[in-house]
């Protein structure tokens, strides 16, 4: 079993040599740790759960539950690319549950951001436990627990279970194969386990999803415009080289409306913010200077594709004062 501290003499991960080294001994730990048990894992689609995921499908193959859970939030694409790759491609035993409309209804209305943040939290827990309830004799649960939020959580900024607040009726053991890495280490492991790169070098991605970049209260429109939008933003960044190179980029539709013509008729329609920055530890941040002809490309692309957008603004305001996320 592994201990919480990282050992002074362990390597940092970054050739595929170490990767393999260390995939090899997670392999004959979890086998010692799990033996014929059953394990769950909740797989978000993020590196960390990607990663887990992966190792323990190696490992332990069917003895292996993954649970999807699509809260309507995620972007462009993702519940699709999570069954295609750990479903088909790595014929993982994985559950996906669509909960797009239990969540939408419950945060209809709802604009305080932090009352957002606790009904999807507390939501996604709720579905979890159901699943797990409906499954026999599972005795551990797997976590894409990493070494930052073991050191956060020794030093009193946040829990470290990921799906802690858990109810008390379960008495798992944890699985936790990655919890002395860094982040740049798990993207090391999880190109060696053949996992695609834009699973493996995806940019960060608040747990509240797309929720927190449709500001106040969360309508369906809205947030089709926020995922149409960034699905847009994406490409273009992918096709200009910028995708590994900026940190983190997205796009934000607030809960305003502004005069504009389409088809020689007044419109009243929503506004697009682009947020691209940069950053290496995200207590201050500085934005990325976008070139102009992208974010002419930009501002054309949004407002043709996606008709409920009519103006597209960029936001080059470093943090502090302004943080990352509108909420
Ligand atoms: P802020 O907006 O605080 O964001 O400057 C800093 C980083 O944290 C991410 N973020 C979140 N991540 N749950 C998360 O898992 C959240 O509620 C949340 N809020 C912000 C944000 O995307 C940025 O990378």
């Amino acid at each position: 079993m592994q201990t919480d501290v990282r050992p002074a003499e362990m390597a940092r991960i970054n050739t595929p040599e170490l990767a393999k080294a260390f995939i090899e001994e997670q392999i004959r730990d979890i086998r010692a740790q799990v033996k014929d048990g059953k394990v769950l894992l909740a797989l978000s689609g993020g590196v960390d759960s990607s990663v887990v995921a992966a190792l323990l499908i190696k490992a332990i193959g069917k003895q292996l539950t993954c649970v999807h859970v699509n809260h309507g939030l995620l972007r462009k694409g993702e519940p699709e690319q999570v069954v295609k790759v750990f479903r088909e491609e790595l014929g993982a035993n994985l559950i996906y549950v669509d909960a797009v409309d239990r969540f939408l209804d419950k945060l209809a209305g709802v604009s305080d951001p932090e009352t957002k943040r606790k009904i999807i939290g507390g939501e996604f827990i709720e579905v979890f436990a159901e699943e797990a309830r409906k499954l026999e004799n599972i005795r551990f649960l797997a976590q894409g627990t990493i070494y930052p939020d073991i050191l956060e959580s020794v030093a009193g900024i946040k829990a470290h279970h990921n799906v802690g607040g858990m109810p008390e009726e379960f008495d798992f053991e944890l699985v936790e194969p990655v919890k002395l890495l860094y982040k740049d280490e798990v993207r090391c492991v999880g190109k060696a386990l053949g996992l695609p790169d834009n699973m493996v070098y995806r940019q960060p991605f608040p747990g509240p999803g797309l929720g927190v970049r449709c500001p106040g209260a969360i309508t369906r429109d809205r947030l089709e415009a926020v995922r149409e939008s960034d699905a847009i933003l994406r490409e273009e960044f992918d096709n200009a080289g910028l995708s590994g190179k900026v940190w983190q980029y997205f796009t934000v539709v607030p809960d305003f409306k502004s005069t504009g013509i389409r088809d020689g008729k007044r419109t009243f329609s929503w506004l697009c913010i682009i947020r691209a920055i940069n950053t290496v530890d995200v207590v201050e941040v500085t934005p990325e200077h976008l070139p102009a002809w992208l974010i002419d490309r930009l501002v054309k692309r949004i407002t043709t594709e996606v008709p409920s957008i009519s103006r597209v603004l960029v936001d080059y305001t470093p943090k502090p004062p302004a943080t990352v996320e509108y909420e």
